[in-house]
């Protein structure tokens, strides 16, 4: 049977590979390793993208948040608030710190933290507030930023899944205190293996990002403070830098994609992500919601074509976060997505006769689940 799946890297790997070959014998060839001219050259090249200020490389999107916390003086006692509905990474993050991650439920039309419940989350412990651009749809920063800015409280902005999102004509990570960014494989922008950034347009922070992502080093073998050791390879940021020329032109196609599910799922039968006219989404993934979720899921599978579920279980009913202190019914809206949520194939290198087969099933599926059998697709 043919098989559609929910991300090619190996086709993303093909359309650009003497690019990528070229990159990676220059890195292998220089002798340089860890934090040397490629991390250099990839940390302005994406801050360039991001039109901000200063970028730092990292080990990965989770220590970019954590690092980018501890940069900003949050820790053991500290509250941060953050969205219900997100990776798990969000939450490690803040724990990794010492903080306590404060859930806070989203609002349906970005699937991001609802700013209308900031007050009622926030207390004397408050120190920072991270909204989340989940599936590459920016969350709506003028309040979060105003409700901060009354409270005096650091933003800081998960951009793992919204790499080039525009919020009011602006990038994400360009609108908070300081933003942190994953490259995993997966991502619009990803490595061939762990990575991750901060970026802040704070020289202070920048600078504390710096020390921390390295024993706390100033200069070498003498630690200022206590840091960890998260650094971007050499052989990842020359990958990144070839794959930041791309990113444009693969979001551009991922909007184009997201057109054509527009076009051909209207009217069906499941609801569609939403697209908020402040934004300009980047279709990490392109999330639909139907209450049948999991029949509709099983029966694309059985016709090869494969599906995600961002996120099955909310974080605050997952066994290791008991400890949260939340419970059934805490957040009714996350709790009410997420048995719904299923994320369609969705990559640059999707064909669009793809795309329309994926429609079809889930049309067939939504019109009594008899429609067309395995063997169509063989
Ligand atoms: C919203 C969000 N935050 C943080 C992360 C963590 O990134 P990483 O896997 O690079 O640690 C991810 C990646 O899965 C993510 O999707």
């Amino acid at each position: 049977m043919r098989e559609i799946p929910v991300i090619d890297l190996k086709k993303q790997y093909e359309s650009i590979q003497l690019e990528l070959d070229e990159v990676i014998s220059r890195v292998l060839a220089s002798g340089s390793f860890i934090l040397g001219a490629e991390v250099t050259a990839f940390e302005k090249e994406f801050a360039e993208y991001c039109g901000i200020s200063y970028a730092i490389g990292v080990a990965s999107g989770t220590e970019a948040l954590q690092l980018a916390l501890l940069a900003c003086g949050v820790g053991e006692n500290d509250e941060v608030i953050v969205p219900a509905h997100t990776a798990v990474a969000t939450i490690s993050a803040v724990e990794a710190t010492g903080a306590h991650p404060i859930l806070v439920d989203i609002d349906l039309a970005r699937y991001a933290l609802n700013p209308d419940l900031l007050a009622q989350a926030f207390t004397s412990r408050t120190r920072a507030i991270i909204p989340v651009h989940l599936y590459g749809c920016a969350a709506d920063m003028n309040p979060i930023l105003q409700f901060a800015r009354e409270k005096n409280l650091f933003v800081l902005e998960d951009c793992s899944q919204a790499h080039g999102a525009l919020y009011q004509g602006r990038k994400v990570g360009s609108w908070g205190d300081i933003a942190a960014f994953s490259f995993y494989p997966t991502k619009n922008l990803g490595a061939f293996g762990d990575g991750g950034a901060v970026v802040t347009d704070n020289p202070d922070l920048a600078e504390k990002v710096r020390i921390l992502r390295q024993y706390g080093w100033k200069e070498h073998y003498v630690s200022s403070v206590k840091g960890i050791n998260s650094r971007l390879d050499e052989l990842q940021a020359g990958i990144l830098r070839v794959k930041l020329t791309h990113l444009d032109a693969w979001n551009n196609r991922r909007r184009k994609l997201a057109s054509l599910y527009y076009e051909l799922l209207t009217g069906a039968g499941v609801i569609l992500p939403q697209q908020p006219e402040d934004s300009q989404h980047v279709f990490h993934q392109f999330v639909i919601r139907h209450p049948r979720r999991d029949a509709l899921r099983a029966f694309l599978k059985e016709r090869g074509i494969h599906s995600l579920v961002h996120y099955p279980i909310p974080i605050h009913l997952q066994p290791a976060y008991a400890d949260l202190g939340f419970h059934e019914g805490s957040f009714p809206i996350t709790e009410a997505v997420s048995p719904e949520v299923l994320s369609l194939p969705m990559y640059p290198e999707l064909e669009e006769e793809k795309l329309r087969l994926v429609c079809r099933v889930v049309g067939d599926f939504l019109q009594g689940g008899c429609g067309p059998s395995p063997e169509l697709f063989s």
